[in-house]
This record gives C-alpha cells, sequence and structure tokens, in this order.
C-alpha cells in the first residue's frame, strides 16, 4: 500500500469505553457512574461468572433481548473475573461513592422529619460532604441536590479509566452492547485516550482527509507491532466527496431512528446524531459519509441512550460547530447535566437551553418546547421538544415526548400556533422505570410500581392531539427503533401486533383520512420542502 496518503476506512467502527463498558451518558457524570457500576456491571458480572451457562441461554432468547446478560457464549470468565476485581480496585472510590448516596438517603428518610436539616449535614458520609445541598420540597419530604460541576474537578472524574475500541464493521448484525462489557479481541485495536482527547478528531478527519501514514502512527502512539492491524484499517482510496445542499428550499433527510439532518440557506441542523456506518446491505440508508464538512447545530431532544449517542457523537465533534441541549434540573441523581458532561469529555461549544428559550441564526430559528413524561414520571428537565422556524417553514420535533396532559398542547399552540410538519415517537410500550434508572434506586421498588412508571411515548390519542392541535399538513411517525443498525443499542423487536405498529398505524390512516400527509419513517428519507406561497400559485 502507497503509505504516502491514507484515509481511515468507512467501516471502522468507534466503541468509547469506561472500565471496558460501552460509555452512555450516565457512565460520565460520576455519581451515576457510581451507582451504575455497583448496582448494574458488578450484579452482572458476578452473576456471570456464578453462572456463565445462563447468560449464554438467555443471549439465545429473543425474549430476553436487552436484559442483564453477558454475551460471551459462556466463556471468558476468567477475564470477566479479573475486569470485575481490576474495577473493584481501581474504581474504589466510585464504590464509596456509591454506598454512601444509599446511605444518605437512608439518613434523611430516618432523620428528616420537617424539622431544620442543618444538624445533619455533619451525619452525611464523609466523601458526600460539600457536594450535597439537604433539601425538603414545601410537604416536607427530605431530598439532596448535588453540586455536579463540583465532582467533576474531584478525583471521582477519572479520564484515565476511558478509552477507544476501533475494530471494523461489516454488517447491521452487531451484538447488544449495554449488558456485555467489551474485552479485546483480535482485530480491534483499543487505545487509552480519554474523550477529551484531540486524536479523536484527527482521527475521524481522516475518514475525508488524508494523511501519511508517519503522522497516523505517531498521533495514535501505537507501537510497532500494531502497525499491520492499524494499517489494515486504512486506505488511499478517497471517500465520495458530499454535496452539500445549496438550493432556496429547506431539504430534509432521515438518517434512522430520530436522527434529521436539515439543511437550508446555509445552516445545516442534525438531531440527536445516531449514524449508520457505510457497508454493503440491502436497507438504502444515509451514513456518516453523507454529512457536510460542518454542521451549525447538533441538537438533542433527551437524555436517553438512544438519542445521545457518544459513539456517534465523538466522531462527528470536529465538524460540529454548536451543541444545543435541554438544561436539566436542580442536582438530582436521576438528571445529570448534559452541558457538563459534553464539556467534559471535549465539546467546547455547548448551548444550554429552557423550556421556551430560542436560538437563532439568519432566518432559522431553533424553539425549546416543553417535553412532558416518557421518564417514568421522574423529575427530569433534561428533554426537550424543538420546534424549527426556517422562512415560512415549521417543524415540530418532538422526539419521544408523551402527550399525557393535552391542555400543554393547547397553551403551546396559542403561543406559537400552527406546525406544518410533526416528528413524533410512539413507542408506547416502554420499558419499566428500572431498565434504565434502576441503579441509582437505593430502595428496591415494588414491581407493580415499576410495570406502571414506563419509558412509553405517545399512542394513537395522545399522537391525534398533537397533530390535531398544531393542525399539522404532514405528520411522521419516527424514533422507532426499527433500523436493524440500531439493534446494539436498542432491545426492539416489533411484529404487526406490537402496540408501538398498532397505534402508529392507526394514527398513520386517521391523518391520511384527513388529508394529513403521513408515514412511518425507516431507512431514510429526503423532502424538499414546498415554499407555501409557490404551492398556492401552482
Ligand atoms: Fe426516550
Ligand atoms: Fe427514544
Amino acid at each position: 500500500m502507497n503509505r504516502d496518503y491514507l484515509y481511515l476506512r468507512q467501516n471502522v467502527q468507534l466503541e468509547p469505553l469506561i472500565d471496558h463498558w460501552y460509555v452512555w451518558s450516565h457512565l460520565i457524570p460520576p455519581a451515576t457512574a457510581a451507582r451504575n457500576i455497583t448496582e448494574r456491571h458488578m450484579k452482572i458480572m458476578d452473576s456471570y461468572i456464578a453462572n456463565p451457562q445462563i447468560h449464554a441461554n438467555a443471549v439465545k432468547n429473543p425474549k430476553m433481548m436487552g436484559g442483564p446478560f453477558i454475551d460471551y457464549g459462556g466463556k471468558r470468565v476468567d477475564e470477566i473475573r479479573a475486569l470485575r476485581d481490576r474495577i473493584k480496585r481501581e474504581r474504589a472510590g466510585l464504590l464509596e461513592l456509591s454506598a454512601a448516596l444509599g446511605q444518605l438517603d437512608s439518613l434523611l428518610r430516618d432523620s428528616a422529619k420537617g424539622h431544620s436539616l442543618q444538624l445533619l449535614y455533619s451525619k452525611v458520609p464523609e466523601i458526600l460532604r460539600g457536594y450535597v445541598e439537604l433539601v425538603y420540597d414545601l410537604n416536607n419530604h427530605p431530598s439532596f441536590r448535588l453540586v455536579e460541576p463540583l465532582f467533576y474537578v474531584s478525583n471521582h472524574y477519572d479520564r484515565s479509566q476511558q478509552s477507544l475500541m476501533l475494530s471494523p464493521i461489516t454488517g447491521d448484525d452487531r451484538p447488544f452492547v449495554l449488558s456485555t462489557p467489551r474485552l479485546e479481541s483480535d482485530g480491534s485495536l483499543h487505545l487509552r485516550f480519554p474523550f477529551d482527547h484531540p486524536v479523536i478528531d484527527e482521527l475521524f478527519q481522516l475518514k475525508t482527509i488524508s494523511r501519511p501514514w508517519r503522522e497516523i502512527k505517531e498521533m495514535t502512539q501505537i507501537s510497532d507491532d500494531q502497525d499491520d492491524l492499524l494499517l489494515s484499517f486504512l486506505t488511499p482510496e478517497p471517500p465520495a466527496r458530499y454535496e452539500s445542499y445549496t438550493g432556496s428550499r429547506v431539504r430534509w433527510r432521515y438518517f434512522g431512528h430520530a436522527c434529521i439532518l436539515i439543511e437550508s440557506q446555509g445552516v445545516s441542523m442534525l438531531f440527536d446524531p445516531v449514524l449508520s456506518y457505510t457497508y454493503d446491505s440491502s436497507v438504502s440508508r444515509y451514513t456518516y459519509l453523507d454529512l457536510p464538512e460542518t454542521i451549525d447545530y447538533v441538537v438533542i431532544t433527551h437524555n436517553h441512550q438512544d438519542h445521545v449517542l457518544f459513539e456517534t457523537l465523538l466522531q462527528i465533534r470536529h465538524k460540529v460547530k454548536n451543541i444545543v441541549v435541554p438544561r436539566n434540573g436542580g442536582g438530582h441523581l436521576q438528571d445529570p447535566s448534559l452541558k457538563l458532561l459534553l464539556q467534559n469529555t471535549g465539546f467546547n461549544n455547548v448551548i444550554e437551553i429552557s423550556e421556551m428559550e430560542e436560538v437563532r441564526e439568519g432566518n432559522v430559528q431553533l424553539t425549546g418546547l416543553p417535553f412532558f413524561g416518557e421518564h417514568a414520571d421522574l423529575d427530569i428537565m433534561t428533554k426537550m421538544a424543538w420546534l424549527v422556524t426556517i422562512g415560512p417553514h415549521r417543524l415540530l420535533f418532538a422526539a419521544d415526548s408523551c402527550n399525557i396532559e393535552p391542555r400543554l398542547y393547547e397553551l403551546l399552540h396559542r403561543q406559537y400556533g400552527d406546525v406544518d410538519v410533526l416528528f413524533l415517537g410512539m413507542e408506547c410500550d416502554g420499558a419499566p422505570l428500572t431498565w434504565l434508572y434502576g441503579p441509582l434506586l437505593t430502595r428496591p421498588m415494588e414491581r407493580a410500581a415499576d410495570e406502571s412508571r414506563r419509558l412509553s411515548g405517545s399512542n394513537y390519542e395522545q399522537g391525534m392531539h398533537i397533530v390535531n392541535c398544531f393542525k399539522c399538513k404532514e405528520a411522521y411517525v419516527y424514533a422507532m427503533g426499527q433500523e436493524p443498525w440500531l439493534n446494539y443499542i436498542m432491545s426492539i423487536k416489533y411484529t404487526d401486533q406490537s402496540r408501538p405498529i398498532v397505534e402508529s398505524n392507526r394514527l398513520m390512516e386517521a391523518c391520511r383520512n384527513q388529508g394529513v400527509v403521513s408515514e412511518r419513517l425507516f431507512g431514510e428519507k429526503e423532502i424538499l420542502m414546498e415554499s407555501p406561497v409557490l404551492a398556492t400559485v401552482v
């Protein structure tokens, strides 16, 4: 191979890891990471070490998809044991922090009875002192708030446990990554760089801009015996060039799930980036190759792992000018700040928006609208539906908003008026609370309560109410996790009888009956929006 100028192959995948576990957003803030290590990772690894065959059998059962099972066919027990022991040793501080959060909960439950909390500060576990303020709500329910920025400047935020695994990917068939730690394997290159390291930007720029081998080797700091492996990820072949949309209309493209790119009049916006790599497949799709050279705004709807995907975010960081996120609430454990966790992973351009605040550029306006539900009734503010106004066009990206209070949309319509195009998730059979937030609980939850408090999006009635309320002309169902390249982070396999499919079919039919264009997006889609003025003239 000519080593003068080389590109990174389009099918080289990045798995960002912490403690060898695939990263999602609760593994970065120290407090949620601590709880996930002790209540999720340790429990899964202990169970595997005790009974690897049970895991091997469960992984084969489609009904157990997404469950807490390690996918190594009952093998590699010694490596999992070594990893567990290493985490116990190297993460002792976080293990202690996790226990302290449990002790703090008990302290408040047993001792905070409506009187002043001042005397309790001296009883707060040592490791948490100064990091928490004790509070009551107006009904004397005691609680605490975390001073989150302090955790990031403490020893609890340890960048040395972050690393990058590079390997080739050739198809959609990728194992579920959230329950299985990523062990070293042949054909994978493990680079021990933290997420805020500029080498990530340099590496993924290589997918479009070539560099000499000497420079690539130097930047990755690999040893000579890793040369052949890294060279196998490189190619002298330039990729197809991306042509930005330069027309006068608004173009949007669906990349799968909740990921949509809007380009108009020199401004680009990418919602909830979750991208497929480029390889041969029977399902046509847009991939990393279909992104503009710079993205003016990446916009995040909410802090669930299928909407904030570090694997994608890190790879596009070098081309993102601004990243817009919803502001979190008051320091609750379950609601970590997206701004802080992005800033601490190398994103220097985070814009945090509260409800009904906006960002403007030229005649493009992005307004944050309240997002109710889909978070199991937990007090979580890091969620936003986004209203995009471009000239005469108005598009609402509602993501997984669940219309549990129709009055909200009536009030929003009164303030903002009609919306042309609605994008709405209808995963109305969401997972129970504990599937995602279980590790943060410090007392077991009653099963019936857990089953009733789900991460569910809108159903037919709830969705239709939004369509009608905003007098939408087009309504697209999206964010359904159906694309085959998402199986590794979603645990969804629908049949025709699944409620999200039945309910969204009903919504599409009702929309069409009343003259509203409607479709459940899958794979890829491109729309060039008509100018309403021209449309009337024609
Ligand atoms: Fe969600
Ligand atoms: Fe979702």
